[in-house]
């Protein structure tokens, strides 16, 4: 029997290489736009051909850059700039920081108030769920924020925090993915995003709240994943970049999907708190994270008998180790965690980013399993940081 489900998804979807230059048509005509992006993209030809495209189209637009995690501050004083020029939609170009902020902005424009009033776990007040149209258009595959509901709000320093405004109605109107704006991505970043997603698809297809939908999902996901992992190894690929970066673009797409709908586990649960200490990218995190997590999963699996999660991870680790899906078994398991060891070396270690023990009871604290289907206790957590320093 096909157990019951919901899903809440993008209006409209549109992928492939040099969509990106169908943006002015799909912007609005109707008003002004508030355009949010990183600012390596000023220096593309992505968004020379924006700027052209808009103008010859006559369309208003207001520009702005992002730099790091959107925190509240950030996402208030874009709200009144929205405000103050009338923008009546929201073009956010970049990585999940970008297209975070993007959802937050557009949602906040038709709320009330600081949106830290809104975020889960802070503040008081439920978001209504009015926003304005958005369009979403990734330059990294790794988050899926353009697949899903939420906006990762972050704010540093005292009583830090990592949280998300989260409704329905934010998951944006539209996402254009263009694998070709990932093409100028900086390795170490195609790393790190690229093992968020994988991260991502790993966690929801073995989540508690995993169902046949959010399966189908991330099993083509992790055969997409497998098919590009070169990209990872920072070898030239010549010719096959492009179809590579086109799999992991839709691998990435498809775990928002996932995780938006099965939920995350125990290296998300982690990496939420840490990236609210310290200020390390969240690709960056979850990808030091797998290594610790996921060694130590596959044992508890293993001593529990878990078969049916056991192998979820053996088909995981077959379509990187082997690109295949006959037999996955054992070996492919432990091919997946000597990968994940073999990536994660090659990124910068968390020492790097300044966290020290005493830091880590307060991270600890604020974390949780999420939907993993094993409950890793607080003192086993806590050893997931430590073989971190
Ligand atoms: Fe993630």
């Amino acid at each position: 029997m096909v157990s019951a489900f919901r899903h809440k998804g993008n209006s409209n979807l549109i992928f492939g290489a040099g969509s990106a230059a169908s943006l002015p048509e799909l912007v609005s005509k109707e008003g002004l736009i508030l355009i949010l992006t990183g600012g390596h993209f000023l220096q593309s030809q992505a968004w020379t051909l924006l700027e052209t495209g808009l103008k010859k189209a006559g369309i208003a637009y207001v520009h702005e850059t992002i730099s790091g995690e959107p925190s509240p501050d950030t996402v208030d004083s874009l709200v009144e700039i929205a405000r103050g020029a009338a923008a009546v939609s929201v073009l956010a170009i970049g990585g999940g920081s970008v297209l975070d902020a993007g959802k937050a902005v557009a949602a906040m424009v038709c709320h009330e108030g600081s949106v830290i009033e809104y975020l889960e776990g802070v503040g008081t007040r439920l978001p209504g769920g009015r926003t304005l149209p958005m369009i979403a258009v990734p330059t990294t595959a790794g988050t899926g924020s353009e697949a899903t509901k939420n906006a990762v709000i972050s704010k540093h320093g005292d009583s830090p925090f990592k949280k998300s405004l989260r409704h329905d109605a934010f998951v944006p109107a539209t996402a254009v993915i263009d694998p070709e704006l990932t093409l100028g991505c900086p390795m170490n970043v195609t790393l790190a995003c690229g093992m968020d997603a994988l991260c991502q698809l790993i966690e929801s297809y073995i989540s508690t709240r995993a169902t046949l939908f959010t399966n189908m999902l991330a099993k083509e996901g992790l055969r997409l994943f497998g098919s590009a992992c070169e990209l990872l190894s920072g070898e030239e690929l010549g010719i096959n970049e492009e179809s590579q970066r086109g799999s992991l673009a839709l691998a990435a797409y498809l775990s928002g999907l996932c995780l938006a709908n099965a939920g995350l586990g125990t290296v998300h649960g982690l990496a939420g708190p840490l990236g609210a200490h310290l200020e390390i990218p969240h690709g960056l995190a979850c990808a030091l994270l797998a290594v610790p997590v996921f060694r130590l999963l596959v044992k508890r699996l293993s001593q529990d008998s878990n078969q049916a999660v056991l192998d979820k991870l053996a088909f995981a680790g077959a379509q990187i180790n082997r690109g295949s899906n006959a037999n996955p078994g054992a070996r492919d398991v432990e091919c997946l965690i000597d990968h994940l060891e073999n990536w994660a070396g090659r990124l910068r270690p968390l020492v790097d980013y300044g966290l020290e023990r005493s830091d880590i009871n307060l991270i600890v604290s604020a974390s949780d399993n999420k939907n993993s289907p094993v409950n890793f206790s607080y003192s086993e957590r806590r050893e997931f940081l430590l073989q971190l320093i």
